[in-house]
């Protein structure tokens, strides 16, 4: 069994109202005996790999203090965010963490992961003792590792300064190890070079396995079997997709049992490391004008749109297996939806807040097929380019019937929102990039007004739009009269522009994604039984639509997608916020 230390994972930070940590210098003066022992649930039984460093654990002395650090009722607030490192006493000389990237030469490793880590080293965020591992098949050196490495790290816009010097150091804990993905003497080689860098130290180890699924069950066994932490804890990151039905994902699930707790893993939808999906909870649970009105009583819909400017541009031969549905409503947006809707939780605890997802999930009625709309982008030319079709991508079929694009009416079954359709809606090679939520409310009952927006009420509706990428932003439409002698009205946005309103770069997902993971915060990460209902919704229907061989609509590449879409919104009267004249 294992955890990280107490006094390790907690030496300087408390959860705040809104449930991230504030890492403060304040933090110091407060007594380290009563800091709040975040991981200590972490900790789990039976597991045959790890052993019990729980001796080593530092009580926690007063619980009214943490509980009053954990609502936030002590100031922990600093803007130098990781001026502490989290989670970690960074003067700590008897533990350290490992960060092995298995997979370390695929594209999710060199966009996203080394970046993340050089961006959380940038910030001071990592541990002092730490060390990065690259672990793939290709026979590198360290130093090539690096030369890899350096050409995928960029700086903060906003903090330039030593960053050439910043990037030195942090290349230099980097380093390479060639192995098979399913050789349990490779990876006991890892281990052996892994003991080196931790030099005796507690060793806390995280693996992030960024491998195509097929092999995901053969390297957790070697990871797990030869190279888990003798007296530290264990964590292993994994990227969907977890399975392609409520069948493979579950004996994905059974299988990685075998080797790891649940407690050990980490199951990571990027999307829920977004700033403005971490701020929905925020916006909901902390101002007095939202949550009264969230629910069917003043909303109409809630739409979730996805859409990508370009095509599968070389992942066909991923993509055609799963299809959009797959690869963004069954996770990315079924997770924003399942926050948005979501009870108030008892508290911002990981499990309770799952709690409350997996309700959400559990109440949802099954999908239709009358209620889903699937597109496929085909060529189109403009100003004499041509844009490829879907099945042009050579590692594509041609006859390919897989979805790039859908739009789906969801309902909740439960009081609070029962009759109000959610739609998603998510295609690629569409006329825009972008994400975004959109709360359409109800028109104003009796409005005084009505006769200045003529026959069209939805005119008149009020409309909050966060926009989760790209220019993050949150705003809320309102009628507001004209200045002027007259009356006329207009609409208007009481408007929250991330960037004219923060100065600070917005951190990339990854980046706070993995910074949880190091500290054991699952928060972000999905459990077993919400990704077991995310199936259980979404199975039937795939099924369908496959056993049935349904062809989706054609939509030219760079258009705005199938009509098909506006259809199915006008079946519940609702008009797509994003495609609206204003927009
Ligand atoms: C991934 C999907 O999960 O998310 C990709 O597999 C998609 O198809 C990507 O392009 C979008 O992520 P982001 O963060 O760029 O919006």
């Amino acid at each position: 069994m294992s955890t990280l230390s107490s006094s390790h994972c907690s030496a300087s930070y408390s959860s705040t109202f809104n449930g991230r940590r504030q890492r403060s210098t304040k933090l110091s003066s407060i007594p380290k005996r009563f800091v709040p022992v975040k991981s200590a649930r972490n900790s789990y039984q039976n597991l045959v790999l790890l052993q019990d460093v729980s001796s080593t654990m530092t009580p926690i002395e007063n619980d009214s203090t943490l509980k009053k650090l954990k609502d936030g009722l002590l100031s922990a607030t600093s803007s130098e965010e990781c001026e502490d490192v989290v989670g970690f006493d960074s003067n700590d000389k008897n533990s350290t963490v490992s960060i092995t990237v298995v997979g370390a030469s695929g594209d999710l490793a060199k966009k996203k992961i080394f970046p993340a880590l050089f961006a959380l080293f940038y910030e001071d965020c990592l541990p002092e003792h730490f060390t990065v591992f690259g672990y793939a098949r290709s026979k590198m050196t360290d130093a090539e590792l690096r030369n890899m490495v350096s050409k995928t790290l960029t700086c903060r816009i906003d903090k330039r300064e030593n960053c050439g010097e910043k990037m030195e150091q942090f290349l230099k804990r980097c380093f390479y190890h060639s192995g098979q993905y399913d050789s349990e003497e490779n990876f006991t080689e890892l281990d052996k070079k892994l003991k080196e860098h931790e030099a005796g130290r507690v060793s806390n180890r995280l693996f992030y396995l960024s491998i195509p699924p097929n092999i995901f069950i053969d390297a957790v066994k070697c990871a797990s079997l030869s190279a888990s932490s003798a007296n530290g804890w264990t964590r292993v990151i994994v990227e969907k997709p977890f399975g392609r039905d409520s069948e493979s994902s579950a004996a994905l699930t059974n299988d990685l049992k075998q080797y790891l707790a649940e407690d050990q893993i980490f199951r990571i939808d990027h999307y829920l490391g977004k700033e403005l999906v971490e701020n929905l909870s925020v916006l909901r649970f902390s101002n007095l004008i939202f949550e009264p009105l969230w629910s069917r009583q003043y909303i109409r819909n809630v739409q979730f749109i996805f859409s990508e400017d370009f095509g599968t541009e070389g992942r066909g031969g991923y993509f055609d297996n799963y299809g959009i549905i797959r690869d963004i409503m069954q996770n990315h947006l079924l997770q924003i939806l399942a926050l948005f809707a979501m009870e108030t939780p008892v508290s911002l605890d990981a499990e309770d807040i799952r709690n409350e997802k997996v309700k959400v999930l559990r109440s949802m009625k099954p999908l239709q097929l009358e209620d889903v709309v699937i597109g496929q982008y085909k060529s189109h030319t403009k100003g004499g380019v041509t844009y490829p079709a879907y099945t042009d991508d050579k590692t594509v079929p041609k006859d390919s019937l897989t979805p790039t694009f859908a739009a789906a009416a969801l309902f909740i079954d439960n009081a609070r929102w029962d009759g109000v359709p959610f739609l998603m809606k998510a295609g690629k090679a569409l006329h825009t990039k972008g994400t975004e939520i959109r709360v359409q409310f109800r028109h104003v009952p009796g409005n005084l007004y009505n006769r200045n927006f003529g026959t069209d009420l939805d005119r008149a509706t009020n409309e909050l739009v966060i926009r989760v990428q790209p220019n993050e932003a949150i705003y809320l439409k309102i009628n507001n009269k004209v200045p002027g002698l007259g009356m006329r009205l207009d609409r208007s946005n009481l408007n929250l522009h991330y960037a004219a309103r923060y100065s600070k770069e917005i951190p990339d997902a990854y980046e706070r994604l993995l910074l949880d993971a190091i500290e054991g915060e699952r928060r972000l990460f999905i459990r077993s039984d919400e990704l077991n209902a995310a199936w259980a919704l979404f199975t039937p229907l795939l099924k369908e639509l496959e056993e049935k061989k349904i062809i989706p609509e054609y939509y030219p590449h760079g258009s705005r997608g199938p009509v098909g879409a506006h259809y199915l919104a006008a079946k519940y009267n609702v008009r797509w916020g994003d495609l609206s004249i204003e927009q």
